[in-house]
């Protein structure tokens, strides 16, 4: 066996950063995802090492305030909370936050609406944004923000245009000195993760590579259809018509996903014959999503639901604990620095 002592160090020191920031072991969030990171899966990455984060998505205050409390109960180390920014409560989820003296707040789903910024911090909390071009990340950085992710199109779930290796080398030469950068999307393997923190990331965020741990309560339908797909499943929804905004989202094809361009045909088909008006129309497509995630994840229905998955998808070959997951990656992070190093 290679001795891997000299990567490990050099992997402790590139990470430090990103630890300090967190208050973690690890510099690797796992990524929030709506109904699969609740307490058990968030409680599992924060103890095993790495830094959990809540998927608030659209639940209510109540209920946020519900998951905080039992995922303290499960785990004395520190966890982050993900908000949506168009949630129309999101003053009362900083809120609720902020009560329960939650260390990160991750603000996703486009720029952060006025004084959110400012309420999280006042809380005590710090902030982190996705930052989807460099101009953008400037903009965060002047506004506040304490650290950032960048996160490429390979990625599960909502996804932006570039690739996560294009983003990490326009960006970080520029921003990683300044603050922060965790890097997110397509990464599966150890070595990526060695690769990105040479760049200057302090940190990375993996979502779908943590989808499959015994902790996690995805249905176990979800975590079938992850153990049995490869990367080229894993495809982004496309938008038919340009009167029909579609914000593109990455999930294992399925008939869900063929019927949706379907559908989007149908409304536009409707629109040309001044059948619905355009907001209405607008709308049905909007809708056509709602719930499918919980669909999936919950009921276990695949086939109809949505099941958001990365390209890393085809290297979740098995069920294993988070505490297994992180040990391999960060093993084949040593591994990779030490070849480096010789
Ligand atoms: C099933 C699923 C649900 C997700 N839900 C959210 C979400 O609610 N909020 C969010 O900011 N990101 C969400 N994401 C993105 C992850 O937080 C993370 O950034 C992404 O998975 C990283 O890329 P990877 O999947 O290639 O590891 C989701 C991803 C997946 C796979």
């Amino acid at each position: 066996m290679t001795d891997t002592t000299a990567g490990s160090a050099r992997l402790s020191a590139l990470m430090q950063r990103g630890n300090d920031f967190l208050g973690s072991r690890f510099a690797v969030l796992g990524g929030a995802m709506s109904w699969v990171s609740e307490r058990h899966l968030v409680a599992a990455i924060s103890e095993a090492g790495g830094f959990g984060v809540i998927a608030c998505g659209a639940m209510t205050p109540e209920l946020l305030d519900a998951e905080i409390a039992a995922t303290k109960a499960r785990t004395g180390t520190p966890f982050g909370v993900n908000l949506i920014t168009m949630h129309p409560q999101l003053t009362e989820l900083i809120a609720v936050c902020a009560r329960h003296g939650v260390g990160h707040v991750v603000l996703a789903g486009g720029l952060p609406p006025k004084g959110s910024l400012e309420a999280i911090k006042q809380g005590g909390a710090k902030v982190i944004c996705f930052a989807p071009t460099l101009a953008l990340a400037k903009k965060l950085i002047r506004s506040g923000v304490d650290a950032l992710v960048i996160e490429g199109m390979e990625a599960g779930g909502h996804i932006g245009p570039v690739s996560t290796s294009v983003l990490a080398q326009e960006m970080l030469p520029e921003i990683a000195t300044v603050l922060p950068v965790f890097v997110a999307g397509g990464i599966g393997r150890g070595e990526a993760i060695a690769g990105y923190l040479e760049m200057g990331a302090a940190g990375v965020q993996l979502g779908t590579r943590f989808v499959c741990a015994t902790e996690s309560i995805a249905h176990a339908n979800f975590k079938k259809a992850f153990i049995r797909a490869s990367a080229r499943d894993a495809v982004a929804s496309v938008q038919i018509d340009p009167r029909l905004p579609v914000i593109p989202v990455r999930a294992l094809k399925n008939s869900a996903s063929e019927l949706f361009a379907a559908k989007q045909r149908e409304v536009a088909q409707s629109l040309d014959e001044s059948r619905v008006a355009m907001t209405e129309a607008q709308l049905q497509i909007e809708h056509y999503w709602a719930g499918a995630l919980r669909r999936a994840v919950i009921d276990g229905d695949v086939e109809h639901g949505s099941v958001m998955a990365g390209q890393s998808v085809g290297m979740v070959t098995k069920e294993e604990p988070v505490a297994d997951i992180l040990a391999t990656l960060m093993d084949e992070a040593a591994a990779a620095l030490t070849r480096r190093a010789a």
